[in-house]
């Protein structure tokens, strides 16, 4: 149990109140007038469903988030478990600092160990369980650098958020935060370096600040944390609490993002939903020309990127790969190309058009390892607003008639080659390979 002896307990009866309440709003009229909880220097980080009882929409959002999973998820744990042990658990403090910071905060990580397996990096404390959690970033109040979880936390019972006259009735003190409604509130976890050689390994808020958002005022919460995902109306009315009165904005808590690999729980349709969305409206193709000469297909095509705030694929590069698929088909649908097809072993094919980042390590193999780069070397991906013109070719043998050109840009988070780089079991996860767009046109061989 995480909570300080006595404020702990008084709270947990305080919140036991609460928890009865959502049932009948009469006791916790009696409730409120309990004692406040514990003194600043007793303090520990709340467990998220206590937050939730009274807020119970974030609650409902964020559990199915990434951020909630983002110490368990098992993409994560085998990374972190083959970072440990790579580096004699030197690593751990740094991956953990964004990935479960209260777990860090708390002294519980490092680990007196290198773990040998997911069963040792399941954690006692549910708050620390749950990754980056609603008492943790509510209890953000400054940042000394915009990189590598640089934030500076106030463990005060003093919960940070956008409203300048929120009042929790007893529970906790309100403080009005414009950090919080900022992109670098975002930043201080969303740009990784290096924590030795400095080399930049995810740095959305960088390609945000060159993306021409910031000067329309548009930031991360206005596509990650609505619906609406950047498009107008960006005010979403509603009640913040259960307890609080109905506001102009409540942003959502999915933190909605195209990784949807454990977004199949009961529950996280919504979430699910909203990231495919997100995905469709983040890039756009169009086919400029298809011609056949000396025995090759040749596709010209435009690829934007209309809907990212930063580039398309962003965040952590190393793993994610977006790519161009062409198809052609002739009069009975047979296909007489197909350009970024996967192979066997669920690889994409050389000569295809991919987005991502390669890093060596230093003996120069190219690893998604990403702790181990002492290189980068390509970074070919689609800058915010930006129209790439690619041409995709192959050999084919054509008789006169009509064909069908269709092209495709995909999405996944992690090849099999990642997977296997850290040992995850073959079907352990399921990654879905996801349309993020599509054309089509006709190309006539006379
Ligand atoms: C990754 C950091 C993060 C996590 C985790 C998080 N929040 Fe928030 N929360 C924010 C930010 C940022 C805002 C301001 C959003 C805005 O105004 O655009 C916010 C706003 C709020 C608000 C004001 C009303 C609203 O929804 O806009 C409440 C209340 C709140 N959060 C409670 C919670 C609770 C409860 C949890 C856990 C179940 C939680 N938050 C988890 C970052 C976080
Ligand atoms: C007993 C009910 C209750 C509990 C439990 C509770 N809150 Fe609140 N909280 C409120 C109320 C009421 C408001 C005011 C809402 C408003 O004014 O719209 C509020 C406001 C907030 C705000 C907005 C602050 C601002 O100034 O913008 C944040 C952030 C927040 N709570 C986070 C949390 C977190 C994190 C937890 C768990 C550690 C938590 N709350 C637990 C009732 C509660
Ligand atoms: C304390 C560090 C921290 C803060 C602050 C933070 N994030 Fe995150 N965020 C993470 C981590 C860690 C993950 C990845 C979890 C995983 O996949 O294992 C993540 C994942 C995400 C994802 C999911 C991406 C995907 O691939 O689908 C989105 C979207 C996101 N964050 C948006 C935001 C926004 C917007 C803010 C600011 C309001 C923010 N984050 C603040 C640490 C943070
Ligand atoms: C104009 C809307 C918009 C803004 C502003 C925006 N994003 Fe995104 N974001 C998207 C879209 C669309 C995607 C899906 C396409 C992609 O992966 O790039 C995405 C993807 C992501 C991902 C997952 C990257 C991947 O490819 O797996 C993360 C992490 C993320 N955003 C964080 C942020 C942060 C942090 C900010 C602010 C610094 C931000 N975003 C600003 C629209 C936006
Ligand atoms: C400064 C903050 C920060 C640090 C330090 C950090 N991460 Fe992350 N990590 C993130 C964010 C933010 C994302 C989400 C980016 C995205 O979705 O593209 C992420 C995503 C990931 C993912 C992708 C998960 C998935 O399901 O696709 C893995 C794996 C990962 N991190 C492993 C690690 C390991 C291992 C370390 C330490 C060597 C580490 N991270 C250090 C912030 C951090």
């Amino acid at each position: 149990m995480n909570l300080a002896k006595e404020g702990g307990l008084r709270r947990s009866l305080w919140l036991g109140g609460v928890f009865a309440l959502t049932v009948g709003l009469t006791i916790i009229v009696g409730a409120l007038q309990s004692p406040r909880a514990a003194a600043q220097d007793e303090y520990h980080f709340l467990d998220p469903p206590m937050c939730g009882a009274c807020h119970q929409q974030q609650h409902a959002q964020w559990q199915h988030s990434l951020h909630a999973l983002a110490h368990t998820e098992p993409i994560y744990d085998r990374y972190f478990i083959q970072a440990s042990q790579e580096s004699g658990g030197e690593l751990e403090a740094y991956c953990a600092s964004c990935h479960t910071p209260i777990g860090v905060l708390n002294g519980t990580i490092p680990f007196a160990e290198p773990p040998s397996g997911p069963e040792d990096t399941v954690l006692a404390s549910k708050v620390e369980q749950a990754g980056v959690s609603c008492d943790f970033c509510h209890s953000i109040e400054g940042y000394t650098e915009l990189r590598n979880a640089s934030y500076v936390v106030d463990r005060s019972d003093t919960k940070r958020g956008p409203y300048e006259d929120a009042d929790a009735q007893g529970f906790h003190e309100s403080a009005h935060s414009p950090l919080h409604r900022s992109a670098e509130f975002c930043a201080i976890c969303h740009v990784v370096d290096h924590p030795v050689n400095g080399i930049h390994l995810e740095m959305t808020y960088q390609e945000y600040l060159e993306s021409g958002y910031p000067e329309e005022g548009v930031i991360c919460h206005d596509c990650h944390m609505n619906r609406n995902l950047g498009d107008e109306p960006r005010r979403l009315p509603g009640a913040a609490s259960i307890l609080g009165p109905e506001r102009d904005h409540v942003a959502d808590h999915y933190f909605v993002g195209p990784n949807i690999v454990f977004a199949d729980e009961p529950g996280a349709e919504d979430l699910r939903e909203l990231s495919l969305k997100l995905l469709r409206k983040a890039a756009t193709l169009d086919i400029t020309g298809a011609t056949y000469e000396g025995g090759r297909i040749s596709v010209d095509i435009d690829v934007t990127n209309k809907g990212a705030g930063h580039s398309i694929p962003s965040g952590i590069t190393e793993l994610r790969q977006v790519w161009l698929e062409v198809i052609v088909t002739d009069g009975d649908g047979d296909a007489v190309m197909h350009a970024g097809a996967l192979d066997a072993a669920g690889e994409i094919k050389p000569d295809t058009v991919v987005y991502t980042t390669i890093v060596k390590d230093a003996e120069g193999n190219a690893t998604t390892k990403f702790w181990l780069t002492e290189e980068k070397a390509s970074d070919y991906r689609i800058p915010a607003r930006a129209t790439l013109s690619e041409t995709v070719s192959a050999a084919a043998q054509l008789g006169p008639g009509e064909y069908t050109v269709t092209a495709n840009l995909l999405y996944r988070s992690v090849s099999p080659f990642g997977l296997g780089e850290v040992g995850m079991p073959e079907g352990e996860v399921i990654v879905p390979v996801i349309p993020m767009a599509t054309a089509q046109s006709t190309l006539t061989v006379e």
